[in-house]
């Protein structure tokens, strides 16, 4: 088996192709490193079955010769993060709409398999249900954020409309908060943002009022799931969440960082205005429907969130400390 895996150098993308190789898969990454880092799959090579290509996946003749050496393409490459996302909207709408149309061409045109990274974004700012993957969503094209939704949901559509012109065996997965070491705090991640916070003995900046809710998903179990699904045919051409069902205001989410870091870190909300500018809505709850991906593959969950507060916390001190190793 032969895999590629686009953005495989980023922080779901490296663990991915870490259980891959594992599982016994040759691995082909592609990566242009604009937020991920080659040392994200130092650790991998020891099977010697991965090698990293650095470059775009705009690019159509690099991933067409790419995509001609696979059995099965993961497409997570692109722009992540809300921070990174108001900063270049353009530069986002570009990776993500021509870097998966890209992508998706090059899979239609020799059938192959596809899994297609999506994001809980597409559900926009006001849903407060759980999520289902029929539910209608409403985006806001003029809001500053939802250039990020908009850029992934071109993707999904065009990506079900090869499907159904019996172009693409693919599968869209929508992940809700993905959480665990490699993840990087500069884009915005709030995990690992309270995490450096609280072992420093910082103040945890939270957004708004701290009463928004999320759910945060191991990267462990996230990874398992898009294998689970990439090998599962009743999958293809279906949406698919990818999530976690353990709820969390992002307020207690900072108590609880604080307590494991066991600092006396102080906890202060700052209004979204300050951060993103004016203009910017935050989702007050974010809870997947997991139903179908239970149905499909009898997916459950083995990290808790309480895990990924620990890995977190450790990967924090771990930066203090630069004897320190992080956890994997
Ligand atoms: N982490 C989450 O919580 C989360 C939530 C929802 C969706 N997702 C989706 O999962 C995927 C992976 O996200 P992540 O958190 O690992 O982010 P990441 O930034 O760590 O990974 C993205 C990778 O894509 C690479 N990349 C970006 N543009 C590229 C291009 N044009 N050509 C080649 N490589 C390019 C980056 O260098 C990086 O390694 C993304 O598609 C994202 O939309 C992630």
């Amino acid at each position: 088996m032969r895999v590629l895996v686009t953005g495989g150098a980023g922080f779901v993308g490296s663990r991915l192709v870490e259980r891959l190789a594992e599982g016994g898969a040759l691995v082909d990454v592609v990566d242009d490193l604009s937020t991920g880092s080659a040392r994200n799959l130092e650790a991998v090579q020891r099977y010697g079955r991965v090698s990293l290509v650095r470059g775009d996946v705009r690019d159509r003749d690099l991933v067409g010769d790419l995509v001609r050496e696979a059995d099965a393409v993961f497409h997570l490459a692109g722009a992540v993060g809300v921070r990174r996302v108001a900063e270049d909207p353009v530069d986002t709408w570009s990776r993500n709409v021509e870097g998966t149309a890209s992508v998706l061409a090059a899979c239609a045109r020799l059938g192959t398999r596809c899994l297609v990274a999506s994001t809980s974004e597409v559900y926009g700012t006001r849903a407060t249900g759980v999520l289902a993957e029929d539910a209608a969503v409403a985006v806001e094209p003029t809001a500053r954020r939802d250039v990020y939704a908009v850029s992934k949901m071109a993707g999904e559509s065009l990506a079900l409309a090869m499907h159904r012109a019996s172009l693409l065996p693919v599968t869209v997965v929508r992940l809700f908060n993905v959480v665990g070491p490699r993840q990087s705090e500069r884009y915005g991640m709030v995990l690992p943002r309270f995490a450096r916070a609280a072992v420093r003995g910082e103040p945890l900046p939270v957004h708004g009022d701290g009463r928004q809710s999320r759910c945060f998903l191991h990267v462990d179990d996230a990874t398992r799931a898009l294998a689970l699904l990439a090998a599962t045919p009743a999958a293809e051409g279906l949406v698919v969440n990818v999530g976690s069902d353990e709820e969390v205001e992002v307020g207690e989410l900072a108590r609880r960082v604080v307590a494991a870091a066991g600092t006396d870190a102080p906890i202060r909300c700052v209004p979204f205005a300050d951060v993103y500018g004016e203009g910017f809505v935050d989702p007050p709850r974010r809870r997947p429907d997991l139903s179908r991906l239970v149905a499909l593959t009898g997916f459950a969950r083995a990290r808790s969130l309480a895990d990924a507060i620990a890995g977190a916390v450790a990967h924090a001190r771990a930066g203090l400390d630069p004897v320190a190793r992080a956890p994997r």
